[in-house]
């Protein structure tokens, strides 16, 4: 009924602003102590890093039973989900960081963040060098410094390391000079003001001009799913927005992804992979696959296009925006860490660790998400997963010590029995880490997406299209954590619907 209606209207409302008012008014905490109410000592926890792995964890972890820091360049939480949506202007950047800060305060304990890189770490003596640099990102994730750093080393009992991965380059000349990266909110940013810069550039050459028809080509490499969400939203731009405000720009304008393999999106179903193909043809997104990028410079790239028949041909792809989205690499403080342990001289691809997510090797030392080599994907969803675990672990392991030494000081039979009949329950919960894959979603452009949806072992689902698109929009806003950016994002989006993307550079 109407009244139903209203009424659910209002309590919906209030529920909102009382989730509002919470988030930016956080309650008191409880302030780090060197001992815990029963007289033992607290121990301490540094997180390094600010991203999935590291910001799950903190969310979940009991911080009244451990003083914990985080340390991280980043003070902020990035949603990279939707980092490919920022180049085109569908989503301010705003919108998908998170204050560290924020999120500390919400914690019921206190939390020291400490913005700062991580340097060296000593496994055996269980400190970590960190630095302060004023810090400004160059393309891509190095950190620059302008000034004198600021350097400290920090001891700590447990050391949870989620630093992530930097851009695999593969060594191919040419790249850092010339090429933008989507790995960090600046990359995002640097993009569209690259797009527009040629674009501006591009009007004062004639029409007929090969350097206009370079500028005004926007050139993606790398077929996973950052290149192709990337490629597709910036197709989107030109088609939906710019055409509206540069009359014919749609037509002088492409977009190309250049992959070396033979499709796109390896890790979706192959339905899927046809449909994403199908759907950049209709948009007119040139898809150029077992083209291998082999050098870049200034003006083009030079790559060497396999023919069905095996043979090999030199192409050469003039540019005026490029991108580059060839995968992951390992960070140079994660190559250092495993050189100083022996279990690690294996370890190639990231970290070796347990199923506890104990870095083998390392002494109190667990490592998360994408600096770790698992049988995982390196993905948002595993980093999250792993995090909201280790927490668990950790929430576990406290009271297990806190039994412990409840035990230790117990002289009393029955009451003895009772606490080591509750450490072995306790002790029996901690079961490893088991990933639960829920699938993947990809936006490929025209509002509509693709999903490979999971639901335990028994279902898999391929689903392709505009309810897709719209399933993707809701996984996404549910999955945002505070509700600030859920309302920033969900309104991002309706300004889209309704005044289109925005046509200037900031
Ligand atoms: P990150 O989230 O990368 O966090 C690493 C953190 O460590 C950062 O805060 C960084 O500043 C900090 N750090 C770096 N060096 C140091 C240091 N020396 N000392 C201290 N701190 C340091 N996955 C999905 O599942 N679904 C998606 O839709 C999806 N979309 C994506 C879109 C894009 C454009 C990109 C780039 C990735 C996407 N991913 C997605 C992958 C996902 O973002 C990563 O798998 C995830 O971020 C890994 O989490 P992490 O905690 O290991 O590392
Ligand atoms: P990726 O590793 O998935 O893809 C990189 C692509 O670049 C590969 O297809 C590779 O063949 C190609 N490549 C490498 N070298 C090349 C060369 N010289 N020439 C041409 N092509 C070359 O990397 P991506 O897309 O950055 O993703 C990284 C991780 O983040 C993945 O695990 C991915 O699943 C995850 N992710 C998930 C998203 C989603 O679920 N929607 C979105 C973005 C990333």
């Amino acid at each position: 009924s109407f009244r139903a209606v209203v009424f659910s209207g209002i309590a919906g409302w209030c529920y909102l602003t009382w989730l509002v008012y919470r988030e930016s008014n956080p309650g008191s905490q409880k302030p780090q102590t060197e001992f815990k109410e029963n007289g033992s000592r607290k121990k301490n926890i540094v997180i390094l890093g600010s991203g999935w792995g590291a910001i799950s964890f903190l969310h979940k972890l009991d911080t009244t039973k451990y003083n914990v820091t985080i340390v991280s360049p980043r003070n902020y939480f990035l949603f990279t989900p939707l980092l490919p949506s920022v180049p085109s202007g569908t989503i301010n950047i705003k919108s998908i960081c998170d204050s560290v800060r924020t999120i500390a305060r919400q914690t019921p304990g206190e939390v020291t963040y400490l913005e700062a890189i991580a340097t060296d770490l000593d496994p055996t003596n269980k400190t970590v060098s960190i630095e302060h640099k004023s810090q400004r990102f160059n393309i891509g994730d190095a950190f620059t410094n302008d000034s004198e750093p600021i350097e400290t080393t920090l001891h700590y009992d447990y050391l949870v390391y989620a630093v992530g991965a930097t851009v695999n380059t593969f060594g191919i000349p040419g790249i850092y000079e010339h090429a933008s990266f989507l790995k960090e909110a600046n990359d995002a940013t640097a993009v569209r003001q690259k797009l527009f810069n040629q674009i501006e550039a591009s009007r004062l050459l004639p029409k007929d001009s090969e350097d206009r028809k370079r500028l005004l080509s926007f050139v993606v490499c790398g077929g996973g799913p950052t290149g192709v969400e990337l490629a597709a939203e910036i197709k989107d731009y030109i088609f939906q927005d710019l055409s509206k405000f540069i009359p014919g720009i749609e037509n002088e304008m492409s977009v190309t992804l250049i992959e070396a393999q033979h499709n796109v999106l390896s890790m979706f179903h192959p339905r899927l992979i046809e449909y994403t193909k199908d759907v950049f043809k209709q948009q007119g997104l040139n898809l150029q696959t077992d083209t291998m990028v082999k050098k870049i410079d200034d003006k083009n790239v030079y790559a060497a296009y396999r023919h069905p028949n095996g043979k090999t041909e030199d192409v050469v792809i003039p540019y005026g925006t490029l991108v580059w989205a060839g995968g992951n690499a390992q960070r140079e403080l994660t190559k250092k860490l495993a050189s100083k342990i022996v279990e690690q001289q294996t370890a190639r691809r990231g970290l070796l660790v347990d199923e506890y997510l104990r870095l083998d090797g390392g002494d109190q030392i667990y490592a998360l998400g994408d600096c770790t080599f698992t049988q995982n994907p390196p993905t948002a969803q595993v980093a999250h997963q792993q995090g909201v675990f280790l927490a668990e672990h950790f929430n576990k392991q406290s009271k297990i010590e806190d039994l412990k030494y409840e035990i230790d000081s117990t002289t009393e039979e029955s009451k003895l029995n009772k606490l080591t009949q509750r450490l072995k329950r306790l002790e029996k919960k901690d079961t490893p880490f088991e990933y639960i894959h829920q699938g993947a979603l990809a936006y490929i452009g025209s509002e509509r997406a693709v999903a490979d949806l999971s639901w335990g072992d028994w279902s898999t689902v391929a689903l392709g299209g505009t309810m897709t698109f719209f399933f993707w929009r809701s996984a996404y806003v549910t999955m945002l954590l505070g509700i600030r950016n859920k309302i920033f994002v969900v309104s991002d989006w309706l300004k889209v619907a309704i005044f289109g993307r925005d046509c200037s550079q900031e």
